[in-house]
């Protein structure tokens, strides 16, 4: 039997034949980029389980979602305690903060954290049912800067990436007083349409109106288009946060446009959400999206503190960063890499890889080739700078000769010498 990957899952491989991206490379890349630009922008990384109890997500992400109540992956534990696979990370960073009593620490918190998350979505181009995200979640601010803040981080680290044709758009869903005027009018709206809704948004109007204009089945979309706007049912608080935002934003110069049918497919949101799409994603095309979450901490039984956040999916940024062509980095190769002739230099190539390494300098020998010429190509794809050839000739005279595989230029060298002409060359 053959064994494959489980749908909706796939392999960060350091290389492939034929594959002119070295996936591992890639993924290096871009998470030193984040850590990077989260700890300029003054965020600590945080690390949860990929598992919490079940009913923390149903509690903070909200039982009418698409997530819960579809796409978790549920499972009991030999004690009988429902356990999910976490499916999105501001639950269990919550989760975790009110936990181990982080309020007291300081007044304002700022997290990251890379990981994989769990979605037992249908698989297409973009949408697995394991994928990486970088989340963040700014703790304690209720000021319409730390808004801006988190958005204008998400447009640097793609920035940063290289990555273009992005687009922000933005919305709010006001405070508490507004969402009731406003779910009042979706209401008042949809109910005389009520024969002409999917049948879940039927469901969904009785039990949160808000999640229709979510909906992607085509008779709600049809509907959606003119259903009032959240912006015309915002309290005075709530407008004059938004306005602050966009003000702000328009400070930093990031561009943006306002889409008052975002409302993001999670319960928590409160006030700013945002999402940010590309055309180059196909059918998936939103890269990253967030929001406030003023609530959510005491509704999961924590201090009354207001939140604010975002995830961006790590596949799908890789996938924009093919589709736009944006330069592959090449993993560097082993500064010198040792091909033996015979069992003898066999040995002295592998104490000098192992003196190499020992100082610091990367190291390899040829240890499968039967021809050196198979070596020398062994070398070059691994894009080694250094190759060294060792026969009989250089363990009688004690000497190597180095030879650069890019310029061809070579140089001959006592061996007592290898490690520190290596030093002084060394990138
Ligand atoms: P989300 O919009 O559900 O938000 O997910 C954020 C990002 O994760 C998406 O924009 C997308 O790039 C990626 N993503 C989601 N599902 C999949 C999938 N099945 N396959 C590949 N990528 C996917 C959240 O998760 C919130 N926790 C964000 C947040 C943090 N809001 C406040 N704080």
């Amino acid at each position: 039997m053959k064994f494959q990957l489980p749908k909706g899952t796939f392999d960060i491989l350091p290389y492939a034949p034929e594959e002119p991206w070295q996936l591992t490379a890639l993924w290096h890349k871009l998470e030193s980029i984040i850590a990077e630009t989260a700890r300029e922008y003054g965020y600590a990384e945080i690390r949860t389980p990929i598992y919490e109890r079940t009913e923390l997500f149903d509690r903070g992400v909200g039982e009418t979602t698409d997530i819960v109540s579809k796409e978790m992956f549920t499972f009991e534990d030999k004690g009988g305690r429902s356990l999910s696979l976490r499916p999105e990370g501001t639950a269990s960073v919550i989760r975790s903060f009110i936990e181990h009593s982080l309020s007291q620490a300081r007044s304002s918190h700022k997290f990251y954290y890379i990981g994989p998350m769990f979605r037992y979505e249908r698989p297409q181009s973009g949408r697995y049912r394991q994928f990486h995200q970088l989340g963040i979640e700014a703790i304690g601010a209720s000021d319409p800067a730390q808004d801006a803040e988190v958005i204008d981080m998400l447009y640097q680290i793609y920035a940063r990436l290289g990555l273009k044709r992005l687009r922000v758009q933005l919305n709010t869903v006001g405070d508490l007083e507004s969402r009731a005027m406003y779910k009042a009018a979706l209401v008042d709206y949809f109910r005389p349409h009520l024969d002409e809704l999917s049948a879940e948004s039927k469901i969904r109007l009785e039990k949160n109106p808000l999640r229709i204009l979510d909906s992607k089945d085509p008779k709600d979309i049809e509907l959606v288009r003119n259903a009032p706007s959240i912006l015309t049912h915002l309290s005075p608080s709530a407008q004059t946060h938004f306005q602050e935002v966009c003000r702000l934003l328009d400070s930093i110069q990031i561009p943006y446009e306002i889409n008052d049918k975002i409302v993001r497919g999670l319960d928590y949101y409160t006030k700013t959400v945002f999402e940010i799409t590309t055309e180059d994603l196909g059918a998936q095309n939103t890269i990253g999206g967030g929001g406030r979450y003023d609530g959510l901490l005491s509704s999961l039984g924590g201090p009354d503190l207001p939140g604010v956040g975002y995830a961006t999916g790590l596949e799908r940024i890789l996938q924009v960063m093919i589709a736009q062509g944006i330069e592959p980095l090449k993993e560097q190769g082993p500064l010198v890499y040792f091909i033996p002739l015979g069992e003898e230099a066999k040995t002295k190539c592998f104490t000098l890889a192992s003196l190499c390494r020992r100082s610091h300098l990367s190291a390899d020998v040829e240890l499968c080739a039967k021809k050196v010429q198979t070596g020398l190509q062994n070398a070059t794809k691994l894009s080694a700078v250094y190759c060294a050839i060792i026969g009989s000739d250089e363990l009688n005279a004690n000497k190597i000769t180095l030879k650069h595989l890019e310029t061809r230029q070579t140089t001959d060298l006592s061996l007592d010498r290898l490690i520190s002409y290596l030093q002084g060359i060394q990138p």
